[in-house]
């Protein structure tokens, strides 16, 4: 006998549970989803409904929020609320016909028992947009607009409206990984800082190009910030917060001797792996930058600080739904520690690059222009033409979050004296 086919489709199945997950807060969007996909092993037009439900519905879910909870009366169990969310998202924002999405997400709730089937098509037959205004227009609270325009100014408009739609998959690939990717029917296109967009197939990790370590995933505004470092062939590099080391590759790979340094040494093991499938080698650390580290001085330091990630909300949209402005000023204390040691890493006449992935003033300018205050021994630079848009910020720049490239804000920092090593 066989098994009876599902009345409910399997990719909105997964999208509901993963957002389930997101939603709670238990993690974040891209680990849920890969290791949900992995798991499923979909077709890959089903894995692509499921990813495109789930980061759509995170995008969009302040304005669908604001739909819904005038439908909804005492509590709504989670999973029937990321369900809803998800429905709302359907017929609100990607236009599914409204009797599709009734009868779709119904046949879910009862076929996959996700939530009461008389509640979701009460709901979903009467959910229609709320009133417009800028927070319900672009999906997030006022305080995180009030960021954004006082970051971007006059560009505000467009990087908001930006941030609603799906993120590309940026790599840095070798002409032999292009060719590669092509041959097995993936679409490359030269995008930003030489950064290429691919539309995949099938997944990364079961491409040639990624196994044979000829692709890299890194979004053209975090390769700006290695950018501001300058020539760094045959030099030594300290690469400090280097997480899973992302830079730190694109370090090596321009032939700098990299020390990476990271609070946890899991992302360690992560960096290490992914450097080996790249034929690179770096040298990692485990502190906590808050104390002083004893290694000796260098002449290219860059501390990528750990931030609040708001100039990532295109890729990370779970971020706005999270984040607090509490959030932000323990972000600002945590970097306004790590700043000094990093500075003391620094050789007279060495370069010191400070970069956060947030576009909040108190992360980006105002750490940097405090930091100046207590160190007259360092000086801003003029951070040279990069290969994304960006806008001025402090003593820095500001990437503009628009086309999929992320909001980083990155500053140059000199010591004076003379050169050396
Ligand atoms: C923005 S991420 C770094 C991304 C990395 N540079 C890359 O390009 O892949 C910030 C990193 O700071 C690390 N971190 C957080 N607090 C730290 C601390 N007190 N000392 C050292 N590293 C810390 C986090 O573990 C995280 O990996």
């Amino acid at each position: 006998m066989t098994a009876p086919r599902p009345t409910f489709n399997p990719a909105r199945a997964l999208a509901v549970r993963v957002l389930t997950r997101v939603l709670a807060g238990e993690t974040f969007a891209a680990p849920a989803l890969d290791a949900a996909l992995a798991q499923a092993r979909l077709p890959a037009r089903d894995a692509g409904l499921a990813t495109h439900v789930v980061y759509g519905t995170l995008r969009h879910a302040p304005m669908l929020e604001a739909a819904l909870t005038p439908l909804l009366r005492g509590e709504t169990h989670p999973r029937a609320r990321a369900l809803l969310l998800a429905g709302s998202f359907e017929k609100l924002v990607l236009g599914t016909p409204p009797h599709a999405v009734v009868s779709e997400y119904v046949g879910l709730a009862r076929g996959a028992r996700l939530a009461p089937p008389g509640l979701v098509n009460a709901v979903l037959r009467r959910v229609e947009r709320p009133a417009e205004s800028d927070e319900t227009r672009y999906a997030l609270p006022g305080w995180l607009l009030e960021v954004f325009r006082t970051s971007y100014g006059e560009r505000a408009g467009g990087v908001l409206s930006n941030l609603l739609e799906p993120q590309p998959l940026w790599l840095s690939v070798t002409d032999a990984g292009v060719r590669s990717l092509e041959a097995e029917g993936h679409v490359v296109e030269p995008g930003p800082n030489g950064v290429d967009r691919v539309t995949l197939a099938r997944p990364l990790r079961e491409t040639a190009a990624y196994r044979k370590g000829q692709a890299q995933p890194i979004n053209p505004a975090s390769l700006a910030v290695v950018d501001a470092l300058g020539d760094v062939a045959e030099q030594r590099v300290l690469d400090l917060a280097g997480g899973a080391g992302v830079k730190a590759a694109m370090l090596a790979a321009r032939g700098a001797g990299v020390t990476s340094v990271d609070l946890m040494a899991r992302k360690h093991d992560a960096a290490r792996a992914n450097l080996g499938r790249l034929g690179l080698r770096a040298d990692f650390l485990t502190h906590d930058l808050t104390a002083p580290l004893d290694v000796p001085p260098a002449l290219l330091v860059l501390l990528d600080a750990p931030c609040t990630g708001t100039g990532t909300l295109r890729s990370h949209p779970e971020i706005k739904l999270r984040l607090t402005p509490g959030a932000v000023g323990e972000l600002a204390a945590l970097q306004a520690r790590m700043l000094p040691n990093a500075a003391a890493l620094v050789q007279p006449g060495g370069l010191l690059v400070y970069s956060v992935c947030s576009v909040t003033p108190e992360e980006g300018p105002e750490v940097v222009r405090d930091f100046l205050a207590a160190h007259p021994d360092f000086v801003p630079e003029p951070v040279p033409e990069l290969g994304v848009p960006t806008v001025p910020a402090g003593d820095g720049v500001l990437t503009v979050a628009e086309g999929g490239v992320d909001g980083f804000f990155i500053t140059r920092l000199r010591r004076a004296g003379p050169a050396s090593g």
